[in-house]
This record gives structure tokens, sequence and C-alpha cells, in this order.
């Protein structure tokens, strides 16, 4: 028996006007001073103005300090007194998750972060108070439609990204409107389209997937190699930027069912050292991890046969053609693609020192074991795996081993 959990999700231009629909009139909304400036929260408050709806804005998740223990715990205490019957989360990943969380102790006060975590049998329950809408802002999280949380946490000195993850908490209602990702720059475009291709890459491979989280996955790196290059050079182009954020929820859904793996490890980490964002860090790892995995000593592993079947299906090879060229080819569509968006394919593209890097090495590696995505990695690295797979992402060399 297996699952494959999501929200009711809501897509294309107009999708925002369909929250008119969903029943509750007191909103309280989770977001940014970021996303007010630029003028989406507005966009959502316009509309529940129209609707009669009465709203309260809680703006106070840091933009510069990804989805953190202190803002939802203040966030938390001022939906408590607020009292929605509505919870909408509108931002990027670090907002929804936050929103999230916020949801979860609103319904049950008493539950602090620790508590967001499988064995909580009440969380199932979440939703008697209010209903979790997420609108995402950027075409790349997942958060929107997944059921775990990244919270940046304070542990032993270190600033930690740590996962917490309950079924429960996957929102309600996911409502897609490409009017809200329509202005982001084009680096941030493909820094959150490769956070989409992290996904679905890692969520194929992953000692967890299964049919429907891989057809998720599929279509996702199908859409997203078609449509990004255009978003990124045509940010104005809509068709564009609808397919980017429908492909953006179909990877969320695909990892979120399905899990992504060491990519992920790999990008909290870097993120947590050296505050690279998400989408840069896994996507840099992207390349190194899918040629690590493909070198699986294991000849039961599937990846070679996944990535292979990928790049036939994608018209990238012949069927005739041998599995594990085609698996390779794959992994020089996604460096090709890197450069068509003049994304960081090296550890010193994105900015780090050699002296810093070998400073912070340890550390880096430490919080790459204690990721949970690795125990879904299809090849389990040894620690001396992890410390190569960061010294030849440091340099730009492929994985060899
Ligand atoms: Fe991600």
């Amino acid at each position: 028996m297996w699952f494959f959990y999501g929200p009711n999700i809501i897509y294309g231009d107009g999708a925002v006007d369909y929250i008119e629909q969903i029943s509750g009139d007191k909103c309280f909304i989770v977001t940014d001073k970021n996303i007010e400036e630029l003028g989406m929260a507005k966009i959502l408050t316009d509309k529940l103005e129209k609707w009669g709806k009465q709203y309260e804005i809680f703006n106070g998740i840091s933009a510069n300090r990804e989805c953190n223990e202190e803002d939802i715990l203040k966030g938390k205490e001022k939906c408590i007194s607020y009292a929605p019957d509505t919870i909408l989360g509108l931002g990027g990943g670090s907002i929804l998750d936050s929103a999230k969380a916020i949801w979860a102790m609103y319904e049950f006060p008493e539950f602090g972060l620790d508590d967001l975590n499988p064995f909580v049998d009440d969380l199932y329950d979440l939703g008697k108070k209010a209903t979790m809408i997420t609108i995402p802002t950027t075409s790349g999280t997942g958060a929107d439609v997944t059921w775990a949380i990244v919270v940046t946490r304070i542990l032993n000195n270190i600033e930690t990204k740590c996962g917490s993850a309950h079924k429960g908490l996957i929102p309600q209602f996911a409502v897609l409107d490409p009017i809200f990702p329509a202005e982001m720059p084009p680096k941030l475009t493909a820094a959150t389209a490769f956070d989409v291709l992290a996904h679905s890459f890692e969520g194929l491979a992953s000692s967890y997937r299964n049919e429907f989280s891989n057809a998720m996955c599929f279509k996702a790196i199908e859409l997203t190699f078609k449509y990004l290059p255009i978003a990124y050079k045509d940010p104005k182009n809509m068709e564009a930027r609808d397919n980017m954020h429908q492909a953006a929820t179909m990877a969320g859904l695909g990892f979120g069912n399905g899990q992504a793996h060491i990519g992920h490890s790999m990008g909290h980490s870097l993120g947590a050292v050296y505050h690279i964002s998400h989408g840069h860090a896994v996507g840099l790892f992207l390349p190194y991890v899918s040629q690590y995995c493909l070198l699986n000593p294991d000849e039961t592993d599937k990846s070679i046969e996944i990535y292979a079947k990928l790049g036939k299906q994608l018209g990238w090879a012949k069927w005739a053609d041998d599995n594990k060229k085609v698996a390779n080819i794959v992994v020089d569509k996604i460096k090709e693609l890197q450069k068509e968006v003049d994304f960081p394919m090296t550890l010193k593209d994105a900015g780090i020192q050699r002296d810093d890097f070998d400073k912070k090495l340890d550390g880096f590696l430490s919080l790459c074991f204690q990721d949970p995505c690795t125990s879904m990695s299809p090849r389990s690295p040894t620690f001396e795996d992890f410390k190569n797979i960061a010294i030849y992402a440091f340099e730009g060399k492929d994985i060899d081993f």
C-alpha cells in the first residue's frame, strides 16, 4: 500500500479569484515586507476587500533570514490573538513553510516546533480552526504542496537548517496564479527553476520514488527544460511563467511524495554555512550528485535506467541507445541549461573562496550527514564521498568515483 498526498490545486491566469469561493471570511496573511513592497500583498488584499473578507497581515517573516523559529513564534502569537478562520501564506518557500508552522501551532497552541514531527497524530486534524491556503510567489520550492517545513535554528551555536514534517501539514489549497511570479528577475527565475529540477531529478532517483511521484517529476523536468530559457530571456512571457509555476508545484508533489536526496542534503548545508540561496545551492550540486549516483557500484540501483528513460522520452537519444551513455547525456543537458541561464556551476562560481571552503568543510560535511534527505539517496555516501563531491563541485570536475 502506498499514498500520494497533495492539496486541492487551482492554477492558471486568474486562479487567485477562486479564493472568494473558499469558505471563511477572517483571513490571516503570512508574508514579509518585500512581498508587501512589491505590491503582491495588495493584489490579494484588494480582492479580499472586494469579496467582503476581513484580513490582518503578519509581515514579520525575515526576508534575510529564511524561515526561522523566532519569526514563527511571533506569527503564532499574532495568529492566536486575531483568531482567523483562514490562513493565507503568500510568498516564497520560507514564507509558506512559516505559514504552515504557524497554522499548526494556531490549531494546537501547546505545540512548539519540535512537536511538528511525523509521530504526532494530532496533526492529522489540522484545519478545524482555519483553512490553510498557500499562494507561491516564486516558481521553485514546492512548499505550497509539501508536508515538510525547513526551519533555520541555532543548535550548539551553529545555524542549522532543520526539517520538520508531517502529512497533516499539507495545506488544503494551493493557488498558483502566474501574476505573482511574473516580476521575478532572471537570476531568481533561474535559481528557483533549478530547485524545480533538483526536486524532480532527486525525486525520480530517490529510494522513496513511486509511480505517482515519478509522473510529476518527469513532467516538471519536461516543462522546465522547455520554459525556463523562455522565462529567463523574456520575463514578460506569461505562458512561460504559467508553465514554470505549474512545473514547480508538480515537482513539489513529486519530491514531496518521493523525497529528495543528497543534492538537497548538500544544498541545505551549503545554504546554512555560506548563505547561498536554496535554488543556487541545490542546482549547483545537481550534476555532481547525479554523476555520483550513476556511478553506484551496486548494480541493483536503477539510477542509470531512470535517467536513460527520461533522456529517451524527452527525445535526447534513441530508444536503442545504451542506457549509460544516455544517462550521461542527461547530465550534459543539465549543464547546458545551467550555461544557458548563467547559473553558477561550481562552488567557486558561487563566490566561495578556497581558504574559507577548507576552513568550513568539516562543519559542512557534518551537516550533510545529519540532513534527513541523506537517508533517501539511492547511493549512500561515506564521509569521504561527501567530501570529494564537495571538492569536485568546488573545482568543477566531473565525478569519477
Ligand atoms: Fe528544494
